[in-house]
């Protein structure tokens, strides 16, 4: 049987620069099994024989390609908006997401591809019914159907984020062995029309950790010489669902769609804002079209260092139950923070609203 209460491994350190003392932490931190969860609807479903077809092209118009630039039926009087940093990230209060009109909606995809990701806390979107999330979540595109991740039974929209002290996904996929948990990645890069505008919210969340990092694929890009530039422009990558399809059959678990891979131009332009992004992750980029192999492990491996090494264009977003967080998939990439203690739950989750086929940037 679980313990009631967690045995911690966190360090004196740690706790001292908390300011929490090891007996509070130890009586605060309670077992996942002694909390209910609190949105039952939304625990992960598997079903094995769930199987979708093959995603087909469609036609897509990005919505902050139609905002007003000073977007004000997002940010009207009495909301505010705080820069996290300076290349990425905003927290905007007093908005309902809920309540925004479909004007709003087109000035917050616009609002998410300028700043990459947009924080908003003590938000109803969690008590809204399903039909209704998915139907403003569809405002940014039709919604991808993840082939192996948890979803809601009767609505498969829904990517579930879950852990408690029997499920730890993370060291399902990646492995236990390993001395950093960090595993930067864009979602879904495989699909050929891939994610935009992304909702993810927060339903049950530990105390302190289970922050994102995020950083801008912007920022990374421009960080880069003129001339190192203009080598990447015009080479494509070739991004991979069959590790994660993989790792699915494993364990047991379904793999809905066949696993895809996909070539996608290395760097994009984003259709709103024209800014150029790298467009390569470490999740689901596997090589560079054309280059011999050496060729390609050298590039990659430099671009994803680059890109995880960049704290000066990263943020750390927090959460607590209510938060609503948006950020595009496209101009981003991010990595859980799996350092919160291991009976806790932490249970979010995610509409992965799907974009245009990425756009080439040209030298
Ligand atoms: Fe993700």
């Amino acid at each position: 049987m679980a313990p009631s209460v967690a045995e911690t491994a966190t360090t004196v350190t740690d706790e001292i620069s908390r300011g929490v003392s090891k007996l509070q932490l130890k009586a605060e931190t309670k077992s996942s099994d002694d909390v209910p969860i609190s949105y039952p609807l939304y625990y992960p479903y598997f079903d094995v024989e769930e199987k979708f077809p093959p995603t087909e092209i469609f036609e897509f118009t990005d919505p902050g390609t139609r905002a007003d630039p000073k977007k004000p039926n997002l940010l009207s009087e009495g909301t505010s908006v705080k820069q996290l940093s300076p290349y990425i990230g905003a927290e905007v209060s007093g908005v309902q997401i809920s309540k925004l009109s479909k004007e709003g909606l087109d000035e917050l995809a616009l609002l998410a591809a300028e700043r990459k990701v947009v924080v908003f806390h003590d938000q109803d979107f969690k008590d809204l019914s399903p039909e209704r999330q998915i139907e403003i979540a569809r405002h940014f595109g039709p919604i991808q159907r993840h082939p192996t991740s948890g979803n809601v039974k009767g609505f498969p929209e829904f990517h579930v984020v879950y852990r408690d002290a029997h499920h730890n996904r993370f060291e399902e996929y990646r492995g236990a062995n390993r001395a950093n948990k960090t595993s930067w990645h864009s979602d879904v890069s495989y699909e050929k029309q891939t994610p935009g505008t992304t909702l993810f919210w927060i339903l049950d969340q530990p105390d302190i950790g289970g922050d994102t990092l995020f950083a801008s694929q912007v920022e990374a890009y421009n960080r880069l010489s003129p001339e190192f530039k203009k080598r990447l422009e015009g080479l494509r990558a070739v991004h991979s669902a069959v590790p994660q399809a993989d790792a699915s059959r494993r364990r047991g678990g379904p793999v809905r769609r066949e696993p895809v891979e996909t070539e996608h131009p290395l760097v994009r332009v984003h259709p709103a804002t024209g800014e150029k992004a790298l467009y390569i992750n470490q999740g689901f980029t596997k090589y560079i079209v054309g280059f011999k192999d050496e060729e390609s492990e050298y590039l990659l491996k430099f671009l994803f260092d680059h890109i995880a090494k960049g704290a000066d264009f990263q943020i750390r977003a927090s959460y607590h139950p209510g938060t609503v967080v948006v950020w595009d998939n496209r101009v981003t990439v991010h990595s859980a923070t799996n350092d919160f203690e291991k009976v806790v739950r932490r249970h979010a989750v995610r509409l992965t609203p799907q974009a245009e086929v990425p756009i080439p940037a040209t030298a």
